[in-house]
């Protein structure tokens, strides 16, 4: 039986062996393992990708979320709003800064903030004169964020807009590219990622001076020069070796997302005939680098199944909203309070993609997916008024 696996790291790394094996044999060869050329090479080189002025090599995608947050002076007692439907990294950087998550729900066809919702809550809040702070507009899955409406609602009400931009690497919005829509933005490069690293890595991105040279010395014991320390920081840098692997895999990366694109784009069209299923949509003006490509379904336990039996691994991003997590508990959310969350929470299924993964591969599920559905009598009406 065939397997398709959600996604194909060892078929990549196979392709640039080579390379990598040159970039970390340069780095041990050098002996020059924290920070050093490698690392300012990588800023500059992700900094260009991104068309922004600053980039600075951290540890990881929510070490980046932190460090942007610490720069724009967000701590105790501030509200940051965002999105329930993202990994739990977003908000965990909110919390650990003493700080707190105040969710809004999302649009339900592009699965990302809904700016109506956003300012809504924002005029409550500032009604009872909140001390809201900051946005963290979520570029889930690799569709970017209505941008034009968030900075209009930062712009009103003096918000500070965060993007995280970790599932989203080369996304557009009107022609710009992540990192440059928001006052900074956080990326990740967990090996998963559309840009992965051989470990844990990330950057933060911004044209604003100030947050960059911020970022650049909390990321490093909060140090102006070697034991002189303006402030306490953290250890957070880019590794070395990360860096080198990852200049490797960014002179790739324009391809690989146009692979990705044209392998969503498959998808999409074989899936489009299937009334059941809702492919994912993209807005005019939007980029979708397709991170993950999710569907929407009903009856989709029994669809994950049916794939799962004819040997195709699939994923849900997420299943259970943060709101509703046990580690918000605290936060008072009640099952109901953000309708288009949980609806897709309930309906989505992440479908094997990559830039690896082949035609006739792509055809093997959506048939599958076929099969699936003429078998099963999906629920009429679930998915369509969502
Ligand atoms: C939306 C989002 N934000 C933040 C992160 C955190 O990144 P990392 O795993 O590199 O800490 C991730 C990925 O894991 C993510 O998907």
């Amino acid at each position: 039986m065939l397997q398709i696996p959600f996604m194909n790291l060892i078929s990549q790394y196979e392709k640039i062996k080579p390379e990598i094996f040159q970039a970390i044999n340069n780095v041990l060869d050098s002996a020059n393992f924290i920070m050093g050329p490698e690392v300012t090479l990588f800023e500059q080189e992700f900094a260009a990708f991104c068309g922004a002025r600053h980039c600075i090599g951290v540890s990881n995608g929510t070490d980046a979320l932190l460090l942007a947050l610490d720069a724009l002076d967000v701590g105790s007692g501030d509200l940051v709003l965002t999105v329930p439907n993202t990994f739990i990294a977003t908000t965990e950087a909110i919390t650990r800064l003493g700080a707190q998550p105040v969710f809004v729900d999302i649009n339900p066809e592009t699965f990302v903030i809904n700016p109506d919702s956003l300012e809504l809550t924002v005029q409550k809040l500032r009604s009872i004169n909140a001390p809201v702070k900051a946005i963290i507009a979520v570029h889930l899955y690799g569709h970017p964020c209505d941008m034009e409406a968030v900075k209009q609602i930062a712009q009103r009400y003096e918000l500070r807009v965060v993007e995280d931009a970790a599932q989203a690497h080369g996304a557009e919005y009107k022609g710009k590219r992540t990192g440059t829509l928001g006052d900074v933005a956080c990326f990740s490069f967990y090996p998963g990622k559309n840009l992965g690293a051989y470990g844990d890595a990330g950057a933060v991105v911004t044209n604003d001076q100030q947050i960059a040279d911020k970022v650049a010395m909390l990321r490093n014991h909060g140090r102006i020069k070697k034991y002189e320390h303006l402030m306490e920081g953290y250890n957070c840098r880019l590794d070395t070796l990360q860096a080198a692997i990852l200049r490797v895999k960014l002179n790739h990366l324009d391809e690989w997302t146009r692979q990705r694109i044209a392998n969503a784009n498959q998808y999409s069209t074989t899936l489009a005939e299937l009334p059941s299923i809702v492919i994912p949509l993209v807005t005019p003006g939007a980029r979708h680098v397709y991170h993950l490509y999710v569907i929407r379904v009903a009856n989709r336990p029994v669809l994950i199944e049916y794939l799962q039996r004819a040997g195709v691994s699939t994923g849900i991003h997420y299943p259970l909203p943060l709101h509703l997590q046990p580690a918000y508990r605290h936060l008072g959310y009640r099952e109901g309070d953000f309708p288009a969350v949980e609806k897709a929470s309930r309906e989505i299924l992440s479908l094997p993609l990559d830039a690896e993964i082949t035609a006739s591969q792509i055809n093997y599920v959506c048939q599958t997916i076929k099969q699936s559905l003429s078998e099963i009598k999906a629920a009429p009406g679930e998915i369509k008024d969502a």
